[in-house]
């Protein structure tokens, strides 16, 4: 039996409860954006990420449902069977929105500008010693809130569905609920990078409502060492009371931890805490030797540290993006298959650093070279990205691409730390490449050895 009924005009399913009829309507639910890409479609859910591919024909019909009463017309011209698929999935929902949101996302730019990833400040409560953009309290850049607004429009008309927030510390930006507001309406699946010192009852509200993604910084389990680290007397134990709150509230949280400098015990300790007590998603890094982070490198890395960066970063068959760190399997893992995620730099985001400037990625945006000279002031999103799709088209990539056994697999590493390393932006990643321990990675090094 149909648990739908029509009324007039708008759909009016009913139900009994204590013997009394109640009638409501169905709205669309704008937890799901509706993507165009490339001729296939899909209703991707902020909520949970799911993703669900659908026909051009379903497409139109919900593109109209997103802003027009879902009729009894429209539920015989989405078919009966399909909407309650569509129902069960909550993509209708008994509750009227609050506010309207354009969650219509349809391609514009080829290669697809999926993800815009904004610096918003350079203002920093903490020092980290790493800090690639050398933020601080001392200083005190902000994008504006207007051309915030301006960035939010023109990434949406291109089609983008995904809006990454950085810093310096994202949560010192005044006003910064406003920006999450309205990236909530403009259709967007939102993430904050932040050390997670700063949360407030109100942007908690807003990260609880708009079910965004928080990625946050942990670099020891020790609060005194993580201190240190960041030079900030209390983070940790502010980030951790902090994470709690997410937590409670049933959060998307994901760990960012640096692996420099630290023992084999202390990288175990974090990775175990993370992985049981804060029970969090996590990537690990080693530091890209610029900013504050300039001359720390090693510069080839060590076969353990190549290890534990592949197991703790490796994409594996069941496509857990972090794997967990694992004593007893680390040496006896074969890295030799280990698939690494390609990150999509200049196929399908774009950064814009806290001068506007648009650039690659944020370890290589004040980085003259690699500069298109082109900022949020004087071009637009679709020019300055089209000029750097265009700029980069055949040189992001590991110059040994095409001879290399590993270079499906290795997905050509990370293009910065190439770059930052080893001054080429097509050279090897020797940190993982190191991990295949490829010919190309043995002649490195011995031209390395043989030059000192
Ligand atoms: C620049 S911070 C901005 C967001 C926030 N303030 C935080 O610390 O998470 C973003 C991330 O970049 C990492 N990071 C900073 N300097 C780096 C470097 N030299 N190499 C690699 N990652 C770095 C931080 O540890 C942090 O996880
Ligand atoms: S890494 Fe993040 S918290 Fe640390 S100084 Fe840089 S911006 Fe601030
Ligand atoms: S040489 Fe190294 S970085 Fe280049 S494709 Fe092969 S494994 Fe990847």
């Amino acid at each position: 039996m149909s648990l739908l009924r029509f009324g007039e005009g708008s759909l009016q399913p009913s139900l009994l409860i204590f013997g009394v009829i109640i009638v409501r309507n169905f709205f669309y639910n704008f937890d799901w954006i509706l993507i165009s890409e490339n001729d296939c479609y899909f209703l991707v859910d902020r909520k949970s990420n799911k993703r669900i591919e659908i026909n051009q024909a379903l497409f139109s019909i919900l593109e109209r449902t997103s802003t027009d009463p879902i009729t009894k017309n429209i539920v015989s011209e989405i078919g009966e069977d399909t909407f309650e698929v569509l129902r069960e999935n909550k993509i209708f929902s008994y509750q009227k929105p609050k506010f309207h949101s354009d969650i219509v996302k349809i391609q514009q730019t080829t290669p697809f500008l999926k993800r815009v990833f904004v610096e918003i400040t350079n203002s920093c409560n903490e020092f980290c010693s790493h800090c690639y953009n050398v933020s601080s309290n001392f200083k005190h850049k902000f994008i504006s809130k207007s051309d915030m607004f301006e960035i939010i429009n023109q990434a949406h008309e291109l089609g983008a569905y995904e809006f990454q927030i950085t810093g310096g510390e994202p949560m010192l930006y005044k006003g910064f609920g406003d920006i999450l507001d309205y990236l909530w309406v403009k259709g967007f699946i939102i993430t904050i990078n932040t050390n997670l010192t700063l949360l407030t009852e109100e942007i908690l509200e807003k990260i609880v409502s708009y079910n965004i993604n928080i990625n946050f910084s942990l670099d020891y389990s020790n609060p005194k060492k993580h201190d240190e680290f960041r030079g900030l007397q209390g983070a940790f134990i502010k980030t951790i009371n902090n994470f709690k709150q997410l937590k409670t509230n049933h959060v998307n949280t994901r760990v960012n931890v640096m692996l420099d400098n630290k023992s084999d015990s202390e990288i175990v300790d974090l990775i175990d805490y993370i992985k049981y007590d804060l029970e969090s998603r996590y990537v690990t890094d080693y530091m890209i030797p610029i900013g504050r982070g300039e001359g720390s490198e090693s510069q080839f890395f060590n076969s353990r540290s190549q290890k534990i960066y592949a197991f703790t970063n490796a994409i594996k068959s069941d496509s857990c993006a972090s794997c967990q760190l694992d004593k007893r399997t680390l040496e006896e893992y074969e890295y030799s298959n280990i698939t690494f995620p390609d990150c999509g730099i200049g196929k399908s985001f774009l950064f814009i650093n806290t001068n506007g400037s648009y650039a690659l990625c944020p370890s290589l945006a004040y980085t003259d070279e690699l500069d298109i000279n082109m900022n949020i002031y004087d071009s637009s999103m679709k020019s300055a990205w089209e000029t750097l799709v265009q700029k980069f088209r055949s040189s992001l990539k590991c110059k040994h691409e095409h001879s290399c056994d590993y270079s499906a697999i290795c997905n050509g590493g990370c293009r910065s730390r190439a770059y930052h390393s080893l001054g080429s932006i097509n050279d090897i990643d020797p940190l993982v490449c190191g991990v295949y321990q490829s010919k190309y990675y043995i002649e490195g090094i011995d031209k390395d050895v043989s030059t000192k």
